[in-house]
């Protein structure tokens, strides 16, 4: 599977990156996102949100588990964090979101792989240094790799 690999060494910069992903973005999208504390997970689903035309802030849906915010389309910016078991994120019912007519950004997405939808651009990030972040992008699915290869237009970005 090709995946696309780039390094962020800024917050502006993954906001950028989110920012072309929400351009890009098509009704019932998925994007998956994987990193530990501090990554930059919703930093760049605040450029996601950006990229839709949203003004409000992505900030962590700290209590919640979705937070759902309206610009050119609606986006549902799900955060798994505080959910220990597979069951609680089963019981939450996130189909309709994941097969609607929104996007859905999923922090933490690595805790429930198994029942998330099988199509979707998985997006790991990993801490290099203070500001430099490593962005993998994977694509799992025909629109993912056609959506991944627009995103391979951005300097910087390498196919591996
Ligand atoms: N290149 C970079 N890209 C993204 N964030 C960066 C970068 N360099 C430094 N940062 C800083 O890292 C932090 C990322 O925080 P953010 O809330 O986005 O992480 P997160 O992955 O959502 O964490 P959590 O798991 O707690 O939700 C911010 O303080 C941001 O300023
Ligand atoms: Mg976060």
């Amino acid at each position: 599977m090709a995946s696309l690999e780039l390094v962020s060494r800024s917050p502006e910069q993954t906001r950028t990156l989110g920012v072309r992903i929400g351009e890009l973005a098509l009704a019932g999208d998925v994007f998956l996102l994987v990193g530990e504390l501090g990554a930059g997970k919703t930093c760049l689903t605040q450029g996601i949100a950006w990229g839709l035309g949203i003004k409000e802030y992505a900030l962590s849906p700290s209590f919640v588990i979705m937070r759902e915010l309206h610009g050119r389309l609606p986006l549902y910016h799900i955060d798994l964090y505080r959910l220990a078991h597979m069951e609680e994120i089963a019981d939450l019912g996130l189909d309709e979101y994941f097969y609607g007519q929104g996007i859905c950004v999923v922090e933490w997405a690595d805790k429930a792989l198994t029942i998330l939808p099988e199509k979707h651009l998985m997006i790991k990030i990993s801490y290099l240094s203070e500001t430099e972040r490593n962005i993998k992008m994977e694509p799992s699915g025909q629109r993912y790799l056609e959506l991944a290869a627009a995103l391979g237009g951005i300097k910087k970005c390498k196919w591996r």
